[in-house]
């Protein structure tokens, strides 16, 4: 029977568990959104994940300033930091990939360089706030992005996935999901374009399989990973038919041969599956991790019932180094202090405790 604890192999790399580290956003990268020993020692001591997807990545040069502290992997400073993380987890034992983003409509101008603006596939803003240096802000409207532009993003995927590698990650993950740049251009009410990366769903999705396929000059395909959050309304996202337009997008993903599809779903009722990640399922032969409030219990049946061949908890990683020994013990886990989520510092970051080891 398969469980948390059942092996896996995505393409040649061997996994020790179904449990996946899920990508976190913890606003720590240092001055110049560079990584540094702060960031390896919290992903070193989370190494006993069966795979960890490292936070949202900025792959735009001219998101360069320091608030909110995301990393990105633009430059040569970024990547050694990066180094330092991806070895600090080997060195424990672990697996890293990381996950590259364009924050799109989510950016404000005051976060990127050189007077850029926010751009997006239509003029359509965001609803909802961002947080800045000024404080909490609502979103500008974004500029239309022409077909150079989207070129040239396309080509920044592509230098942060070289980057990647170079940084010694065994993989990454294009960050479709969650109303960056890329879910932007998939879902149809942030997407209003008329021309070839607009309309149909095949060229709402143009821009991820551009990426794809520009991303793996660089990597092998079952080395790169892409993350979908079909129904999260998060960043004012909307789509007017998930549960049928997913599905078509891993149908289109499908034949590349991927490291896997990550989707991002809540379980319905216990018991009970999503149904826009159970049509995914039937669309992609290939891995596929999901993620999105699972316990345990909903992670097990997820596998045992073959909806899934991984899950991914955040967290519950965020508060529980150790988790997947807790699991094994049937220990209690720690609460996560929400309130040091984004804070900044070791606190709330590093200082989780792991169990004590017993000695026999
Ligand atoms: C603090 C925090 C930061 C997050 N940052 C990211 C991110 O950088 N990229 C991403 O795709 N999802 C991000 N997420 C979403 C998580 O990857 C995950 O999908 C979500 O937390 C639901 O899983 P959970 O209930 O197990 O935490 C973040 C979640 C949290 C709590």
């Amino acid at each position: 029977m398969t469980t948390l604890f059942s092996p896996f192999t995505i393409g040649d790399l061997s996994l020790p568990s179904r449990i996946v580290m899920a990508p976190m956003t913890r606003r720590r990268a240092s001055h110049g959104k560079i990584p540094g020993e702060l960031n390896a020692l919290y992903y070193a001591q989370r190494a006993t994940a069966g795979l960890i997807i490292a936070e949202s990545t900025e792959v735009d040069p001219f998101s360069a300033i320091d608030v909110p502290a995301r990393p990105g992997l633009t430059n040569d400073a970024q990547q050694s930091g990066w180094r330092l993380v991806a070895d600090a987890v080997h060195s424990a034992g672990g697996r890293i990939f990381v996950q590259l983003s364009h924050m799109g409509r989510t950016a404000h101008p005051s976060q990127l360089l050189d007077g850029r603006q926010p751009v997006g596939p239509s003029a359509l803003r965001a609803a909802g706030t961002v947080y800045t240096a000024e404080g909490v802000q609502p979103y500008a409207t974004p500029q239309a992005l022409d077909p150079a532009g989207i070129a040239s993003i396309v080509v920044e995927f592509a230098s942060a996935a070289a980057r990647a590698r170079l940084a010694g990650f065994d993989g990454i993950e294009i960050h479709a999901a969650n109303g960056y740049l890329i879910d932007q251009f998939l879902r149809d009410g942030s997407n209003i374009r008329t021309d070839h990366y607009g309309g149909s769903l095949k060229n709402r999705a143009r821009i991820l399989l551009e990426i794809v396929e520009a991303v793996s000059a660089h990597w092998p395909v079952n080395r790169i990973g892409v993350r979908l959050s079909p129904t999260n309304p998060y960043q004012g996202m909307y789509d007017s038919n998930p549960a049928s337009h997913f599905p078509e997008i891993a149908r289109l993903l499908d034949p590349i041969g991927l490291a896997y599809l990550h989707v991002v779903e809540p379980p319905a009722q216990p018991g009970e599956h999503p149904v826009t990640a159970s049509a995914i399922r039937a669309a992609f032969a290939g891995p596929l991790i999901l993620a999105g409030g699972y316990k345990r219990a909903d992670a097990e049946y997820a596998l045992v019932t073959a909806r899934a061949d991984l899950i991914a908890f955040g967290e519950a990683f965020i508060a529980n180094p150790d988790l997947p020994q807790r699991w094994l013990q049937g220990a209690v886990l720690n609460a996560a202090d929400k309130s040091t989520y984004y804070s900044g510092g070791a606190r709330g970051y590093t200082d989780y405790p792991c169990l004590e080891l017993v000695e026999n």
